[in-house]
């Protein structure tokens, strides 16, 4: 079998910075439901410090990475939605895109509209299926309509910034969080109706000031640990909160009690893969995304770029809170 040498950044246990290595490696052909793909971008994603870091658990050695854009090489026996030579896009997985060339499962890469840029199509996948689920298929009881309130942590963030995008395009008053005055300003210049700098801020009580003391119908918490209580208490009766991440750490566990003390309230702990489980309910997505960004209605904005080589630096950023919008690994 032929084989192709790709470099690629891989961990041997969970850890640090410094577990991250770029090694080479062999790449052979796809297998049936596979292709093989040669990346032109990288795209750089929280839940890939939890993975280095062991706060998700996974088999090791372990190819990080989890978002990519690139050409097509190959494709294996079954695969219909792809041919050599079509430019494309993914979120998903197994881990391992942080390389150059990777052979991976067909199912979740869609092909990428020609009006939308390789850099783009990296940062965008996993970021924007997310906010594409959250916000159309993670709703209250009776759903959400225009005007209505929801509050989104970590608003100026890779995800958080597509969220207030697209929350002003359906007519959403998005409050969004963040823990800067410069990243509350950005969160407002791409469609927050209200931003709480909750560094310094008690986001409780202004929440409930801009609601006129309601509550919001929905929370989006990717903080976790450090937000998830309080996040309760923004809710109005029967709201909903989604806990997506856990930038701050893990949300302890939780008496359900509370949630009938607090408003008969719902909680939900949703995952994009669940969502991306099959090839169609991907592509139904992807086409939403792709739509509004072809329409201009959202921006990707890619405020860091790294070499794949300095993929540490990458994370030591994104940990620190030092980043905004979505950063990309260059090949
Ligand atoms: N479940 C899913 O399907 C899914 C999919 C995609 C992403 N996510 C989650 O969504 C979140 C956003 O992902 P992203 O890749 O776009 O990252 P990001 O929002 O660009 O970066 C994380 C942000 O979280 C905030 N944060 C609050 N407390 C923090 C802490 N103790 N340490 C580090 N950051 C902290 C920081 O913003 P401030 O400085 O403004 O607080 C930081 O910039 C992550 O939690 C991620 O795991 C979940």
């Amino acid at each position: 079998m032929a084989m192709t040498r790709s470099k690629a950044v891989r961990i041997d246990q969970h850890g640090g910075l410094e577990e991250l290595k770029l090694v080479d490696v062999e790449v052979g052909e796809p297998g049936p439901g596979e292709i093989r793909i040669r990346h032109k971008a990288v795209g750089l994603n929280f839940i890939d410090i939890y993975q280095r870091a062991g706060v998700y658990k996974l088999p090791m050695p372990l190819q990080l990475g989890m978002e990519a854009s690139g050409v097509i090489e190959a494709v294996g026996e079954g695969v219909t939605h792809l041919k050599a030579g079509d430019r494309a896009a993914y979120a998903s997985q197994p881990p391992g895109s942080y390389c150059e060339v990777r052979v991976m499962p067909a199912k979740c890469v869609c092909k990428l509209p020609d009006d939308i840029s390789f850099d783009t199509g990296a940062a965008m996948m996993l970021k924007g299926l997310t906010v594409q689920y959250l916000l159309r298929r993670t709703q209250p009881q009776g759903g959400l309509q225009a005007g209505d309130h929801v509050l989104f942590h970590a608003a100026a963030g890779g995800v958080g910034l597509i969220a207030c995008q697209w929350a002003k395009a359906l007519g959403l008053q998005l409050i969004g969080t963040a823990g800067s005055d410069e990243k509350c300003a950005l969160a407002r210049e791409h469609g927050a109706a209200f931003t709480i700098n909750y560094s310094k801020e008690d986001f409780v009580a202004r929440v409930k000031e801009i609601t006129g003391g309601r509550g919001v119908k929905v929370v989006y918490d990717s903080v976790g640990r450090d937000t998830f209580l309080k996040s309760l208490d923004c809710l109005r009766p029967f709201g909903l909160l989604a806990n997506f991440g856990n930038a701050s750490g893990k949300v302890e566990p939780l008496d359900i009690g509370l949630l009938a003390a607090k408003g008969s309230l719902y909680v939900s702990r949703p995952t994009l893969f669940t969502h991306l489980a099959t090839r169609e309910s991907t592509q139904a997505m992807a086409d939403d995304l792709f739509a509004m960004v072809s329409s201009g209605k959202i921006d990707i904005r890619i405020d860091q770029r790294f070499a794949l080589a300095d993929v540490a630096e990458a994370h030591r950023s994104l940990e620190a809170r030092k980043t905004t919008g979505c950063t990309i690994l260059t090949l």
